[in-house]
């Protein structure tokens, strides 16, 4: 299974919004690790982007031992350019992620899993189960996950969002002022498939956010939806 190469090209072109517009602290995932300060956990950032999440949790936490891996490139090199150097950060594919069975005590992945997108909704819902799976395999029996996801509200919106952006990336077409950036296509959960996925892999919230963006842009690309970004800190049951 390989993830869909539309999304390298994509983010390789956004690569300056990531590492000069959001700043590195994250106040969720900062939060999610208070109580373990003082532990030498292993950490590992799915799709860091540029990594300031990383950058962030480096300074507040300087005992722990981070990693942040990205399939895009242009990504990895810049965040190997302006993070600080004790990060490891790696080029690669959440489906295929080069580690050991539960190597890491936490992973932390924010606004991945609807990128995993294939030729239809199954193959798309398949895949972005593979994604979440890849990364359970990976973490320690005890370890957390903290987690976002963007939702809506709806399953024919979230078919419609995958397959309008299906087709409209085979016409190159975007509209960055209505958020609609078909380069890259997606395949949002509802907020209903999130919670059924959670139960149904025996997690456990321990921590749950919501984060809802209400901008005009956002409501017409999502169909009358404002999309949820649902943060978890979550464990296995
Ligand atoms: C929406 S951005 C989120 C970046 C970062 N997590 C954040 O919260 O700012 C998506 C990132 O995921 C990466 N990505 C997309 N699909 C991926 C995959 N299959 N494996 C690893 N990284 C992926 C992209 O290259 C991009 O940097």
């Amino acid at each position: 299974m390989k993830s869909d190469p539309s999304v390298v090209s994509h983010f390789t072109t956004s690569v300056n919004r990531y590492s000069e517009h959001i700043p590195p602290q994250d106040e969720f995932s900062m939060a999610a690790f208070t109580s373990l300060a003082d532990k030498q956990l292993k950490v590992l950032e799915i799709g860091c982007g540029t990594g300031h999440r990383l950058e962030g949790l480096a300074t507040y936490y300087p005992g722990f031992v981070l990693y942040g891996f990205d399939i895009t490139p242009a990504m990895i090199h810049t965040a190997c350019k302006i993070r600080p150097k004790g990060i490891g950060f790696m080029i690669g594919d959440c489906l295929q992620i080069p580690f050991d069975k539960g190597f890491f005590d936490a992973v932390i992945i924010y606004d991945i899993l609807h990128h995993l997108v294939g030729g239809d909704k199954k193959e798309s819902d398949k895949l972005r189960e593979a994604g979440f799976r890849e990364l359970l395999r990976i973490l320690a029996p005890l370890g957390l996950i903290v987690f976002e996801e963007v939702c809506v509200n709806r399953k024919w919106r979230s078919n419609l969002i995958l397959w309008l952006s299906h087709a409209l990336s085979k016409l190159h077409i975007s509209i960055p002022v209505l958020n609609i950036n078909t380069d890259v296509v997606v395949n949002f959960y509802t907020l209903d498939e999130l919670k059924e996925t959670i139960n149904r892999l025996n997690l456990v919230i321990v921590e749950c956010e919501v984060v809802n963006f209400k901008d005009l842009g956002r409501w017409i690309s999502t169909f009358g939806s404002f999309e949820y970004h649902m943060r978890y800190v979550l464990k296995r049951g």
